[in-house]
């Protein structure tokens, strides 16, 4: 179905002949930054554990628009898994111009509760692969002088994040990293944008731990994936360094450069407990 936002989208730009690599893809935020890319004529490899989900969502995307979209089922939370996923696409011929690094994921609770084999299996996701990634396909495209690369960050990014601490400190490496990438690479006709959603309305504070369950902030400023994807690939294609998306968001931020660190942690704390 080609919703709102990817019509928007097609109408904004042409990615004809280019090629996409999103991870984290099969649904969520990064489904509807495929869906919106295929809309805007741009070839697709979709990347993450579910090969079911990730081959539905190709069928739809090749039934819906003119474009290729290739499937690799992999979990990008084992070591090695971002050397293991650029050869494979190097071995079948394919060029990466696009690189949406989306895959995340959110561990919520205490942290001194938490299983550090899991914790670490989170930091290889969120970082380790995000890192492998960004450094193994920006040479191609320097070599170009094209390409576009998308770091997922999240609000979480700006702030300590207690009862989400670990996630919360891998969200901060992503915008520290993109950003200034963003900086490094000017002139070179390769950008980096961090995306950085708010609370989204996506499973992940499912997969996160909290069952299905929001917290009182978290239903009040909530927002659909796809107006998300909409805002970064927008935020991206302008070259940004970053994007924080919905007013909300933005609003919390720009308090926060007033408010002390350790007020800020508090009120994370307090806007996090599940009453
Ligand atoms: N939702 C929010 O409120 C929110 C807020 C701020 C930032 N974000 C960020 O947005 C990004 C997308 O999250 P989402 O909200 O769309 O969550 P989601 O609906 O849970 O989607 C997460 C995606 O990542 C994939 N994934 C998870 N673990 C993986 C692994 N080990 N290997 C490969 N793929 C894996 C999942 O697919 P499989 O299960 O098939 O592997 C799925 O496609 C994440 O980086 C997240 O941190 C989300």
């Amino acid at each position: 179905m080609l919703n709102k936002s990817s019509a928007n989208m097609e109408l904004k730009v042409k990615l004809t002949n280019k090629y996409a690599l999103v991870t984290g893809a099969s649904i969520g935020i990064g489904a509807d930054f495929s869906r919106q890319l295929a809309a805007m004529g741009c070839n697709l490899v979709l990347v993450s554990r579910s090969e079911d989900k990730l081959q539905a969502l190709a069928d739809v995307i090749k039934a819906t628009y003119p474009v290729n979209a290739r499937v690799i089922a992999m979990d990008l939370g084992e070591p090695g898994a971002g050397e293991l996923l650029f050869h494979k696409l190097t071995e079948a011929g394919v060029r990466i111009d696009i690189l949406v690094n989306n895959a995340g994921l959110g561990m919520y609770g205490e942290f001194s509760g938490q299983s550090l084999e899991q914790i670490r299996k989170m930091l290889r996701l969120n970082i380790d692969t995000l890192t492998d990634l960004t450094h193994l396909f920006l040479p191609s495209m320097l070599e170009r002088r094209y390409g576009m690369i998308i770091q997922v960050g999240s609000l979480a990014s700006f702030m300590p994040g207690p009862l989400y601490a670990a996630y919360s400190a891998s969200k901060a490496y992503v915008l520290s990293l993109g950003e200034s990438l963003n900086r490094e690479l000017k002139g070179t006709g390769v950008t980096c944008t961090v995306v950085c959603p708010g609370v989204t309305a996506t499973s992940f504070f499912d997969a996160a731990g909290q069952n299905n369950r929001y917290t009182l902030y978290q239903r009040l400023v909530i927002m659909q994936p796809a107006d998300v994807a909409s805002i970064g690939l927008d935020a991206a294609l302008k070259g940004k360094p970053s994007v924080l998306t919905g007013f909300i968001n933005k609003l919390q931020v720009f308090v926060l450069r007033f408010t002390p660190r350790v007020v800020a942690s508090f009120m994370a704390y307090q806007g996090m407990k599940l009453r």
